[in-house]
This record gives C-alpha cells, structure tokens and sequence, in this order.
C-alpha cells in the first residue's frame, strides 16, 4: 500500500475510484463497524480508498464517506512516507488545545476554525495486521481526530461552537435546496458576494497553517 501518488485531474485507470458521499447521505451519521478480517478485500478497498484520496485530492478518507461502514480510514498527510491505512483506529490519549481551519470532503467548499486537542496518541492496525501506535501532534492529530469522528457517523459540524454551527446549518440547508432544485449555482446568490468571498479567505488561511504539501487545504479530510 505504498502511497502512489495521482495527480489531481489525471487517473491511472487501474481501480475505479469511489463517488465521496456528501452532507445529507444517512451513511455519514453512521458508526462504522469493527473490520473482523484484514484481507484481500480489505486491501483492495483500502487501495481504491486512496486513489479516491488522490483524485478529491485530499489528506485523508474514512470508510463511511465512500459509503462503506467499516472502521478504516487512509491518509498521507505529505510527510513522504505516501499513503497508509489505520484498521480499527483508536484514539487512546489526547492532550492540549489547538484552533485549525478545518473542512472536510464531504462538506466540500466550506471550513471553520475548529477547537480540538493538540496531540493524540492513535492505535490501530495496519493492513500486515500489525499494530499501529502513533503519538502526533497539530496537523497530523487533526487528521486522525476528524477521520475517528468519520467512523463514529459524526461530521465536523457537530464540533462547531453554537454561532457557526447555526451558519453551517444555514448554508447547508440552502445547499441542499439549490440542489434539488437542480440550481447548485443557486447557493452564491443567496448567500451573497460578502460570504463567497469569507469563505474564499477562509479557505487560505489555516490557524497554524496547513502545511503547503495539504492540496486543497483545510478541505481535504
Ligand atoms: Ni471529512
């Protein structure tokens, strides 16, 4: 499972990569299941999970948002090491407070500082079946917390203080209106200039900085 690196807008063609389930899909709230066996099939979900990482392009994938209930998720958070696969992940410990301008792909185009621990400790297992056991901090802890959160059905929404989380839902329920309405350009408009262009500052700047290698910024979880 060494990270094959896919450049965004072009794609290899050997596993057809997953549709991202967006906001709204019922699998999102979903807890995923304990993965019992790491197998084949395992691997090759795993392997079309990171394509589909590559192709968003993001920094991380949980199971549940390529509409799968299992608890694995993938990430390569641009440290060289390429992409990896955490089964079962647990995260064991956290400590400290960090503020990041989070997003997530199944949310796609918006993002909130977001308050979470600095560092975690997260055990889990690879695909060799070997035990996994990472303590990090900042933009790696955010990553493994928001992809846990993915496999407990919960959203970054639901980590919002009560003022954002009153926007998103605002935001969120017009989208879906939009949508339905076949007008998914219809969101622009009634939102207006003023937001478009918060959201576009927002979407630049990471409490913190993401690193430079996080392509699409905060979004990519
Ligand atoms: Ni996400």
């Amino acid at each position: 499972m060494a990270g094959r690196a896919v450049a965004p807008g072009r794609y290899d063609g050997c596993v057809a990569p997953f549709a991202i389930r967006t906001y709204g899909d019922p699998v999102l709230r979903q807890r995923a299941l304990e993965v019992e066996e790491i197998d084949g099939r395992l691997a090759q979900l795993a392997e079309q999970m990171i394509d589909t990482m590559y192709e968003a392009p993001g920094v991380g994938l949980a199971a549940p948002q390529v509409g799968v209930r299992k608890r694995l998720f993938v990430y390569d958070t641009g440290d060289g090491a390429g992409a990896r696969v955490i089964v079962n992940p647990t995260i064991a410990e956290s400590d400290g407070e960090w503020t990041f301008e989070e997003g997530c792909l199944s949310v796609p185009g918006l993002s909130w500082p977001i308050v979470r621990p600095r560092d975690v400790h997260l055990t889990g297992w690879d695909l060799d079946g070997a035990e996994v056991s990472l303590e990090v901090s900042e933009y790696d802890a955010r990553v493994f917390q928001h992809e846990v959160d993915h496999l407990d059905g919960v959203l970054l929404v639901e980590r919002l203080d009560p003022d954002q989380r009153k926007e998103a839902m605002r935001i969120l329920r017009a989208r879906t209106l939009d949508l339905r309405a076949g007008d998914p350009d219809g969101l622009g408009a009634l939102l207006g200039e003023d937001h478009a262009a918060r959201q576009a500052t927002r979407a630049g700047r990471a409490t913190g900085g993401p690193p430079d290698h996080a392509v699409g910024g905060a979004a990519g979880l």
